[in-house]
This record gives C-alpha cells, sequence and structure tokens, in this order.
C-alpha cells in the first residue's frame, strides 16, 4: 500500500508515520528526515538545499523529486511507502505517479491531518529530535524518560532551528498556499480522507488505521485488518 500524509509544520505526520510504518509494515519516507540526514552526513545534496531549509522555503523540485523517487525504487520500498511531507507541489504529484505506474502501483490513499495554528505553534515549540535517528519528542506532550536523551538510542535531543521564527512563519505560509491545490487533486482522485488532527496521537492513530482498514475491505487488499 503507498500511503500519503499531509499536514502543516507540527500536524504529527512524522509522529504518525512512525507509528504506522511499524503497524503496516512499510517504509516510511520523510523527505524533511531526508534532507537532515544529509546535512549530518555532510553530503553533496546539503550544499544545495540548506540554505532553503534555513529560511523555510521549499527545495526546489528537481532536488526533491530526485531525493525521493530514489528511496521509492530501493528495495525496501517494494512492499508499500508512507510518504511523510512529500509531494508538496504538483510537479512533484506528477512525478510521484508517473514512478509508482512504472511498477504497476499507484498512492492508494492520501490522509490530510487538518490541525488548528495555534496548535501547531505549541507543538513546534516544545518540539524536541534525536540526533541518532530523528525520534519525535515534545516537552510537554511526548516527553522523554530523561531529559534531554531519546529513549530509544540515548542521544541527545536538540530543536529544529526552523521551528521558530521567520523560518517558522515561512513554512506555515507556504503550508497553507500550496496544499490547497494538493487536497483539490486527490479529492477529485477519491483518495482524501480527512482526519482530525487536533486529538490524541493515539486517537489520530486509530483513525487513520480505521480508514486504512475500510479501504482494504473496498479493494479486497490482501491487508488483514489491522488493530492497535
Ligand atoms: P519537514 O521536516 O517535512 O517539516 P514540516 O512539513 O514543516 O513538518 P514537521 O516535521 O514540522 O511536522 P510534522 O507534521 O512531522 O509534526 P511532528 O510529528 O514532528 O520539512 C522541513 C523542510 O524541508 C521544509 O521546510 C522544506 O524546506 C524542506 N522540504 C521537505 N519536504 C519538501 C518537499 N516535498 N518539497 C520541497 N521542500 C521540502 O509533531 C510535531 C510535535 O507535536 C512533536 O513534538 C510531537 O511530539 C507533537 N505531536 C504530534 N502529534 C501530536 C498530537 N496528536 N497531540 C499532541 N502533540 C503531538
Ligand atoms: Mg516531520
Amino acid at each position: 500500500m503507498d500511503i500519503i500524509l499531509i499536514g502543516a509544520p507540527g500536524a504529527g505526520k512524522g509522529t504518525q508515520a512512525t507509528l504506522l510504518s511499524q503497524a503496516l509494515a512499510i517504509r516510511h519516507i520523510s523527505s524533511g528526515d531526508l534532507f537532515r540526514k544529509a546535512f549530518d552526513d555532510k553530503a553533496e545534496l546539503a550544499l544545495q538545499t540548506q540554505k532553503y531549509i534555513d529560511l523555510g522555503e521549499l527545495v526546489p523540485d528537481a532536488l526533491t523529486v530526485s531525493m525521493v523517487l530514489s528511496c521509492i525504487e530501493e528495495p525496501q520500498s517494494t512492499r508499500g511507502v508512507l510518504l511523510d511531507g512529500y509531494p508538496r507541489t504538483l510537479p512533484q504529484v506528477q512525478a510521484l505517479d508517473t514512478a509508482l505506474q512504472v511498477n504497476g502501483r499507484e498512492i492508494d490513499l492520501a490522509i490530510y491531518l487538518p490541525v488548528p495554528q495555534g496548535i501547531l505553534l505549541k507543538r513546534l515549540d516544545g518540539r524536541l529530535f534525536c540526533h541518532a535517528h530523528q525520534h519525535i519528542y515534545h516537552a510537554r506532550f511526548k516527553p522523554p524518560k530523561v531529559s534531554g536523551i531519546c529513549d530509544l538510542d540515548g542521544s541527545q535531543l536538540y530543536q529544529r532551528a526552523d521551528d521558530k521564527g521567520e523560518p517558522l512563519r515561512r513554512r506555515l505560509l507556504i503550508f497553507f498556499t500550496e496544499t490547497p491545490q494538493l487536497l483539490d487533486h486527490y479529492r477529485a482522485q477519491k483518495k482524501l480522507r480527512e482526519i482530525d488532527g487536533n486529538q490524541s496521537i493515539e486517537l489520530v492513530q486509530k483513525a487513520i488505521l480505521h480508514q486504512i482498514n475500510e479501504y482494504s475491505r473496498e479493494k479486497n487488499t490482501d491487508i488483514k485488518e489491522i488493530t492497535l
């Protein structure tokens, strides 16, 4: 199954994708995490992309598309992918559709998590990431057991530089400007499912799984009913 998660900065895409990729046994691909990994690895890609991310701007399609599609073509993606933060523009949608079609696949569901802006700001204000694997925490809503340390791998937690000030303002503005066309695209294809993202992490996850189970039943896929 190939699924897209759409949501504003702080909507919970990464949080939900991590949980769902375990439940569904499909690969989680986050475009933002791939860019941040390139910085940590001091990869060539970082030289071309860091300036956009630091400013909260979208990275040009040419760079983003090739990075994500090469992940989709890897063997770990053959069971399906859970895309978090990609696609964000219509050219990205088209490139994705074409790449999946080559393998006889198509996007099954596009799940949109709307969250009020005031809540997004509270979530981003306290968000923490781990250095080793970008596990996600929140100072109040999902605190680590030991302050400043990742529960899962023991690495140090940090705050993203683009989670405040002008870069954050740009990210929110770009999201609310670019996304209606994306939603229209998937709505027209009857693939869009809207799930209230302003609920607890567990309730959002249950609601997403419910939609996936319903879809599997409708399409008679070989995916068994998934429960928490
Ligand atoms: P990216 O890393 O994708 O950032 P984003 O889209 O702005 O989304 P976030 O990661 O900020 O939010 P999230 O929805 O994952 O929330 P999370 O689960 O962490 O992109 C970064 C940059 O990369 C972009 O600005 C751009 O420059 C570039 N880029 C990436 N993709 C691109 C593309 N396709 N094209 C061009 N450029 C691209 O949750 C947030 C916090 O809330 C956490 O602390 C979490 O613990 C907490 N939380 C989550 N859910 C809940 C809940 N239900 N209740 C309470 N707290 C919750
Ligand atoms: Mg994220």
